[in-house]
């Protein structure tokens, strides 16, 4: 067969690639979705369990950082667009090795860049019709004053927004025009990477489109996050650990809503440009806690309040940024994007999701990672 366009996706075997993975193989069976990953821990390929033998779908295991290969991925493929989501994404893990972050975040993107300029130069037609997607973070604009510690009424929302809890805890949002200021050795390796994918457009004329988004949460996500980290431990009734004071703010949007961006922006966005990801809708950590206790609580048939003695305050993450906030605007504004789903229902359905699927949580949280946990973190 052949199909209209080759894409190669990066790290679609973590969570929010396997959801990007899983939305382009079943809208557009015309197009061919190769899945690049190296599989590190965070890479699971039982996240695409219900796509894999679709006739679009191949999987190819390889590491980034590997330029020959890269550049041997690009032309047998016959790549014409990439959305490059392959990193290394857990803070506590930069803080504690940052050289891996470096390696795979700044070079990684610097070999896949590179075998996408070398593989579309040669071509007849050059760059027309290709495009380098480079997904990043919010976490590249650095920390926003929380200089509303209690909330005020958000002045911005959307349908992400929650219901009945609908703040901010500053007046400032982080802009495509705010200044990079990234604080923890990931999101700095991160900012490299998009000033190297910026690069690649002004110098060589590369088109590139890079989007910043805010914090995912929902199925498929690697349990060393808050959410599900935290789901799983009230399952097994473990502590919750909070860090500092639990009054840090987290800007949560549901994974499905950034796909459809990704796919909204890789189809529709301008070369060259930025868009901000996010859906208004802003947590301290510790009400964000308290709302997963809960439901956790209630879809287990506990009394409400079963779990509440399970947090537990331990010392703050290093160089811990206090809020992030995203302002969307733009892309709501330029591309008509609109988050589907509002913050209670996503919780909702990703706490079922967790519950309903221990084999999948079990599986990543015994063994090898099981060690690593305590050993990073002592016993908890
Ligand atoms: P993840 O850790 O769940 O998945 C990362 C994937 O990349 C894994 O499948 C892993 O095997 C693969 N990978 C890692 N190193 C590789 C290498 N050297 N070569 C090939 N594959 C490699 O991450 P995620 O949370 O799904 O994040 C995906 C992307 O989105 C990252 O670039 C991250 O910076 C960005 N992002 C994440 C969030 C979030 O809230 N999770 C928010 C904004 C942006
Ligand atoms: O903002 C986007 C970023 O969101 C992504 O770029 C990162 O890849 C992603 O990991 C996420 O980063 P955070 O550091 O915000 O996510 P994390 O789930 O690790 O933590 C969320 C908040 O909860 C943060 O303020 C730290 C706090 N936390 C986290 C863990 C794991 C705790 O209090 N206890 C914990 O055990």
């Amino acid at each position: 067969m052949v199909f209209k366009r080759n894409i190669l996706i990066t790290g679609g075997a973590g969570f929010i690639g396997s959801h990007v993975v899983r939305l382009f193989v079943n809208k557009y069976p015309d197009y061919r979705i190769i899945n690049l990953d190296k599989l590190t821990y965070a890479g699971n390929l039982a996240n695409l369990k219900d796509i894999e033998d679709k006739p679009n779908y191949k999987f190819v295991k390889a590491d980034i950082c590997e330029y020959e290969e890269m550049a041997r991925v690009m032309s047998e493929y016959r790549i014409d667009g990439v959305i490059h989501l392959a990193a290394e994404s857990h803070v506590d893990r930069s803080i504690k090795d940052p050289f891996t972050f470096a390696r795979t975040n700044v070079m990684g993107t610097l070999s896949l860049l590179q075998a996408a300029k070398v593989y579309w130069e040669s071509l007849p037609e050059k760059y027309e019709g290709k495009l380098f997607y480079h997904i990043s973070t919010d976490e590249v604009y650095g920390a926003l004053e929380l200089t509303n510690p209690e909330g005020i009424e958000s002045p911005f929302t959307t349908k992400a927004s929650s219901g009945d809890h609908h703040l901010a805890f500053g007046t400032e949002f982080f802009l495509e025009t705010t200044k990079y200021n990234p604080h923890s050795p990931y999101s700095a390796s991160k900012a490299s990477s998009d000033h190297f994918v910026r690069a690649y457009h002004d110098t060589y004329g590369m088109p590139t489109v890079v989007t910043n988004c805010s914090n995912n949460y929902g199925p498929y996500q690697f349990p060393e996050k808050l959410i599900p980290l935290f789901i799983n431990n009230i399952r097994h009734g473990k502590p919750l650990p909070v860090y500092g004071k639990g009054e840090n703010v987290r800007d949560w949007l549901f994974v499905e809503d950034h796909a459809r961006a990704i796919d909204l922006i890789f189809h529709k966005g301008k070369v060259a440009e930025t868009y901000n990801i996010g859906g208004f809708n802003e947590w301290k950590n510790i009400d964000l806690i308290r709302v997963i206790i809960k439901t956790v609580d209630r879809l287990l048939g506990n009394r409400e309040g079963t779990s509440d003695h399970l947090i537990t305050y331990v010392t703050d993450r290093a160089g811990h940024d206090l809020r992030y906030a995203i302002d969307s605007r733009k892309l709501q504004r330029e591309l008509g994007w609109e988050p589907s789903l509002q913050f209670e229902e996503g919780i909702e359905k990703t706490v079922k999701w967790y519950l309903e699927n221990e084999e999948w949580v079990d599986n990543i949280t015994s063994g090898e990672y099981e060690k690593y946990y305590e050993e990073m973190y002592g016993e908890r």
